[in-house]
């Protein structure tokens, strides 16, 4: 099923917008003009993970050094700070644990969800 969540100029760079979709919340984030979509629930206690912190993958190279890779956007859950790639939904940690990746795909300046089967949803 795919839904309809909105022009394009309704997400802000950088920030989770959450939308009902087929009976799920879903987080939707636009990250330097590509989109990531999850489900708002985090795998751990079920948190509220869409309205945790947003930032670029934390790399060190060596002892003492830190860098960001901004092309791999990483959610913190506000719960209890579990970090989740947000390209495939696995947590940094423990790549055993995810949560659930919506497909995002963007046709005439929308953003198209594509979900399993449900009930029509609005954003
Ligand atoms: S509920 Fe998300 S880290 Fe615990």
């Amino acid at each position: 099923m795919t839904v309809d969540v909105g022009p394009i100029s309704d997400f802000e760079e950088r920030r989770f917008r959450i939308v009902q979709a087929a009976g799920h919340e879903i987080g939707v984030l636009r990250w330097q003009d590509r989109f990531f979509a999850v489900h708002n629930r985090c795998p751990h206690q079920k948190g509220p993970l869409c309205l945790g912190v947003v930032s670029g993958r934390l790399h060190g190279r060596a002892p003492g050094s830190m860098e960001v890779d901004d092309e791999t956007p990483v959610i913190a859950c506000p719960w209890h700070g579990w970090e989740f790639d947000l390209e495939r939904g696995r947590a940094l940690w423990e790549e055993g644990y995810a949560v659930k990746v919506v497909p995002v795909r963007i046709q005439g300046g929308r953003v198209l969800l594509e979900l399993g089967g449900g009930a029509v949803a609005s954003p």
